[in-house]
């Protein structure tokens, strides 16, 4: 049966896998390669399957690539020359060279004496020369994803071995590269594993503020200029900074205190109160309502709805789900349901840098 890595918070493996079983023909989950690294197989295969989440992308799947060809490794460096002659063997012919692509490493089991920045020089190396195709490592339209994990006995009996001269194809336990390769697009992450990292910044108020940047590009979200804001439980302030940066003006709500490092910006406005007391404030109407406030998905969503009217008709929302704990899918559900009395959901996906949480872009219904 066609293979597939899909890629998950481990701490959501069940969720994951739930979205996976549901909406894959006769899916089966077949060896956690790592924490939240899944190898499995459908009838669909890779393509049917990211396909149909194309048109209902997943919330919990963070990222998935095919398996197109699985290689014992010997756990030398012999490895990155020995992979390098297979990728030009097996994908330059099925390498679109008129398009862009990246070499996406994920080096698994770390005993093994090679980066994925090895692989990923050698194998684009010898693409390149093959083919002509032009790499972007930030941008790649096509992608080769390599894995090298260590797999236990049971799960091995299951996978296919690439044909090759100088394996014993009856080889059934160790470490193994699979390789795949793909549109970036149909991976459901530009990034290797879903792996969004931002660099560090001077200045940066909190680690939530990673979570902002990720969504609006996730979301594809672009702010307008010199838009108004409400950040809901705003404070230390990561989030109102990221959206000054966006030159936003920011109305922040939150009875704690924000980081003094905001307090000369007069396109910030702290109300030192709850969202629930801001309310009944009269405020202005926004561009943009963003939520991360500690408290229970459904109360968050009901506030939400409260706060409706307070969103432009263009107006996009942006917010947090705390998910701790156990019963996650049934608040879910719940939170989404009375979301829906006023609003559209436009995406939900558990992102790199939230953890128990998800996040969700949303628009006021018409
Ligand atoms: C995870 S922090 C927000 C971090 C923020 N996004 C950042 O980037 O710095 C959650 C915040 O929600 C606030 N909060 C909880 N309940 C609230 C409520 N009812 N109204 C306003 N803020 C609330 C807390 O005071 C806390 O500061």
């Amino acid at each position: 049966m066609p293979q597939l890595i899909l890629t998950c918070d481990p701490d959501f493996n069940d969720l994951a896998l739930d979205e996976f079983r549901r909406d894959s023909v006769y899916g089966v989950p077949v060896a956690e390669l790592a924490p939240g690294v899944w190898l499995a197989e459908c009838d669909d295969g890779f393509w049917g399957l990211a396909e149909s989440w194309q048109a209902k992308p997943p919330i919990f799947v963070r990222h998935i690539c095919p398996v197109d060809a699985v290689w014992p490794l010997t756990a030398t460096q012999d490895d990155v020359s020995v992979l390098a002659t297979l990728a030009e063997s097996d994908f330059a012919a099925v390498l679109e060279a008129g398009l862009s692509y990246s070499v996406q490493t994920r080096v698994l089991d770390k005993t093994l004496p090679y980066r994925p920045f090895d692989l990923n020089i050698a194998l684009s190396g010898t693409l390149t020369e093959a083919t002509g195709a032009v790499v972007d490592v930030r941008e790649p339209e096509q992608v080769l994803s390599v894995v090298c994990a260590r797999l236990d006995e049971g799960a091995l009996l299951r996978i296919a071995f690439h044909p090759s001269p100088t394996t014993n194809s009856g080889q059934q336990t160790g470490q193994l590269a699979f390789l795949g390769l793909s549109p970036t697009y149909l991976n459901l992450s530009d990034w290797a594993g879903g792996v969004r990292r931002f660099a560090r910044e001077e200045g940066q108020i909190s680690r939530a503020e990673f979570k902002l940047l990720e969504a609006l590009e996730v979301f594809r979200i672009d702010l307008p200029p010199r838009g108004v804001a409400l950040d809901l439980g705003a404070a230390p302030g990561g989030w109102t900074r990221v959206l000054r940066q966006k030159e936003q003006f920011v109305t922040a709500v939150d009875p704690a205190e924000l980081d003094p490092r905001l307090a000369d910006d007069n396109a910030v406005r702290h109300k030192g109160m709850t969202a629930e007391e801001y309310l009944a404030d009269e405020p202005d109407e926004f561009d943009l309502i963003v939520n991360d406030m500690r408290m229970d998905a459904r109360d968050s969503a009901r506030l939400m709805v409260s706060y409706a009217g307070q969103l432009y008709r263009h107006g996009l929302a942006l917010m947090t789900f705390k998910l701790p704990g156990t019963d996650r899918k049934r608040i879910i559900e719940h939170a989404f349901g009375i979301l829906g009395q006023r609003y559209e959901v436009l995406g939900a996906r558990q992102l790199f840098h939230n953890r128990s949480e998800i996040t969700v872009a949303l628009t006021g219904k018409r």
